[in-house]
């Protein structure tokens, strides 16, 4: 009931040109694809090009974060109405590189949500722990924080289109792939939260796993009852990698 979403998250890789050689490369080879939601996030400039390319096409594009204002002084900021005009259809908000590297919180994510959806676009929301944090049996404890107060103020009505990406922070980047029971246990933890916001329709909210998804365990973490998608860095950049990936059975 729940439609998979796979999606890139190129993060700093590509620029405008190579976004468009790779853009060529996938849109054919996923051409006969409906019954996966297909996103690419390029950085902000691939972002028109992407868009741009991709029209008509089962391929959405995202972007990689965005700013809650609409306007004003704010250099080197993005705005949700920016991207949507655009063409974007997606953003991811608050990926633990941007917890960790550029200070966001759960209170900045929740700004940032609730300015995606106010934009139109759908909000990718990344949670996940450390592994000291995992070590020290805190899962629980991190996720629902991060749900709780990432995620105040929503709604099934308005915001029921959310997709959350869980990504274990030790997972990211390291080859270390949490194991299908392991992510599934998470995802099953994380709907509870989510249904304590939803209500029913938590059951409708797609959550995706990330952390050195590959097209060789793809198939497994899929297979696992509520992982619905996946948020896929490293090997989302190679054309023929992405499509084995959205073509995960
Ligand atoms: O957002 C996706 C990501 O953080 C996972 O990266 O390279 O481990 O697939 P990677």
């Amino acid at each position: 009931m729940r439609k998979p979403i796979m999606a890139g998250n190129w993060k700093l890789n590509k620029n405008h040109l190579e976004t468009l050689t790779f853009i060529d490369e996938i849109t054919p080879l996923l051409r006969d694809v409906s019954a996966v939601d297909i996103v690419i996030c390029p950085p902000f400039t691939s972002l028109n090009v992407a868009t741009a390319r991709t029209k008509g096409t089962n391929v959405k594009v995202g972007a990689q974060d965005l700013f809650w204002e609409k306007s004003g002084a704010f250099t080197g900021e993005i705005s949700g109405d920016m991207l949507k005009v655009l063409g974007c259809d997606y953003v991811i908000i608050g990926h633990s590189e941007r917890r960790q590297y550029f200070g966001e919180t759960d209170e900045t994510v929740n700004k940032k949500i609730l300015a995606a959806f106010t934009a139109g676009l759908i909000p990718i929301v990344c949670v996940g722990e450390t592994l000291q944090e995992r070590e020290a049996g805190q899962v629980e404890q991190v996720l629902s924080t991060q749900i709780r107060e990432g995620l105040q103020g929503l709604n099934a009505q308005e915001h029921g289109k959310i997709v959350i990406a869980y990504e274990p922070v030790w997972a990211i980047g390291t080859g270390r792939t949490a194991t299908p029971e392991q992510a599934n246990a998470a995802h099953v933890l994380i709907r509870k939260l989510l249904s304590e916001i939803f209500g029913a329709a938590a059951q409708d909210i797609r959550i995706q796993y990330g952390g050195s998804v590959k097209p060789e365990n793809v198939k497994e973490l899929m297979a696992q009852p509520d992982i619905d998608g996946a948020l896929i860095g490293g090997a989302a950049l190679q054309a023929e990698a992405f499509e084995k990936l959205v073509r995960y059975k």
